[in-house]
């Protein structure tokens, strides 16, 4: 989706793709007479991420949001499309510029357990991107920025010396964070990075989160499916369906003037806080295999408003304000 602002942002991206080639071994195909089989997981994707805010991404399970996440952190090449960090297109990005991105640009991931090494101790586990980037001269210089780190993120600097299984869930998390924020980066992609732990702690994680943006004037692109859990934390909100976005703008607008069909039907599922008795209406029918999307606009075998052009062409992205942005050829109304 275009955008309109361009000079503020710090991440561009431009009709994005990526196909996996998910095709059984070449013997197989050759016997059986069977085609490659491919997922086109993300199909056309626009949009930017201005410096100082939190974009995120929405959407059910399976639509596209961590291969995005992915993408952007360079865990994937495109297929297709260009990604662009403050105007530097990443294909073209020389040694130099890569090493500057890779150090400005950080990913929290879903499972802290996970993505730390169990055999290190948090020392290691935090010193290493201020080793590879650069960042210290000696071994007592580490320490101490490590103590720092630790510090920043609501632990103790003594925590170094432990290993992550002495933690519990959140503090494992925030020593993911400890360890994105070595290298002093100014964009972190988290992807579902506190839907592993209980509510209350989530609660702390986010709340830290949202501190250190204040403090060190950090640019989030968060990805979760707890739709209060977005509506707090963000800006801007991306709506995904089976590899697009078909809708973009201000929490006010995605929430309350959402203009997609899909994106109705999540805001309609979401338990209300105010209103007791309101009627939840869950969300209905299931997203398409991806390996055979339907024709034409992806929703259409579960939209009450379809129509034979929407079984037919692939709707284009429209300007409905200044930041609302729709892909739907017949987007709703608003009262
Ligand atoms: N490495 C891969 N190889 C093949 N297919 C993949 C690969 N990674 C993702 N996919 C497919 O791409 C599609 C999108 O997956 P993705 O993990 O990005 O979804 P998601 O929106 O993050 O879902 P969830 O909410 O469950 O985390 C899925 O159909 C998935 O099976
Ligand atoms: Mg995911």
């Amino acid at each position: 989706m275009s955008e309109m602002i361009k000079e503020s942002s710090l991440l561009d991206v431009q009709n994005l793709h990526i196909k996996f080639d998910i095709s059984k071994p070449f013997i197989h195909r050759l016997l059986n007479g069977a085609e490659k089989t491919y997922v086109h997981a993300v199909r056309g994707i626009d949009f930017s991420v201005r410096r100082g805010e939190t974009f995120s991404l929405v959407g059910e399970s399976g639509c596209g949001k961590s291969t995005v996440a992915r993408l952007l952190s360079g865990l994937y090449e495109p297929t297709d499309g260009t990604i662009s960090y403050e105007g530097t297109v990443l294909a073209d990005a020389t040694r130099e510029q890569r090493q500057h991105i890779r150090r400005r640009c950080q990913m929290i991931f879903q499972d802290p357990f996970a993505s730390l090494n169990p055999r290190w101790k948090v020392e290691r586990i935090i010193a290493e991107p201020l080793v590879l980037f650069g960042l210290i001269k000696n071994r007592e210089e580490g320490k101490k920025r490590v103590g720092q780190l630790l510090e920043q993120v609501g632990l103790a600097a003594s925590d170094m010396e432990k290993f992550p299984h002495e933690f519990s869930g959140g503090q494992r998390q925030r020593i993911s964070i400890a360890r994105a924020l070595a290298g002093e980066p100014e964009f972190l992609v988290c992807d579902e990075p506190t839907s592993a732990l209980d509510v209350s702690v989530q609660a702390q994680v986010l709340n830290l989160m949202k501190d250190l943006q204040d403090e060190l004037g950090l640019t989030y692109l968060f990805i979760s499916h707890d739709m209060s859990v977005v509506s707090h934390f963000s800006d801007r909100v991306g709506i995904m369906y089976l590899g697009r976005l078909v809708e973009v703008g201000t929490v006010e607008e995605v929430f309350n003037r959402p203009r997609h069909p899909y994106t109705r039907m999540l805001m309609d599922a979401i338990p209300s806080m105010d209103v007791i008795h309101k009627e939840r209406t869950p969300v209905t029918g299931e997203v398409p295999n991806p390996i055979s999307p339907p024709p034409g606009c992806a929703f259409n075998p579960r939209c009450a408003f379809a129509t034979d052009q929407c079984r037919q062409a692939s709707p284009q992205a429209q300007n409905i304000s200044d930041t609302q942005q729709v892909a739907c050829h017949h987007p709703l109304a608003v009262d």
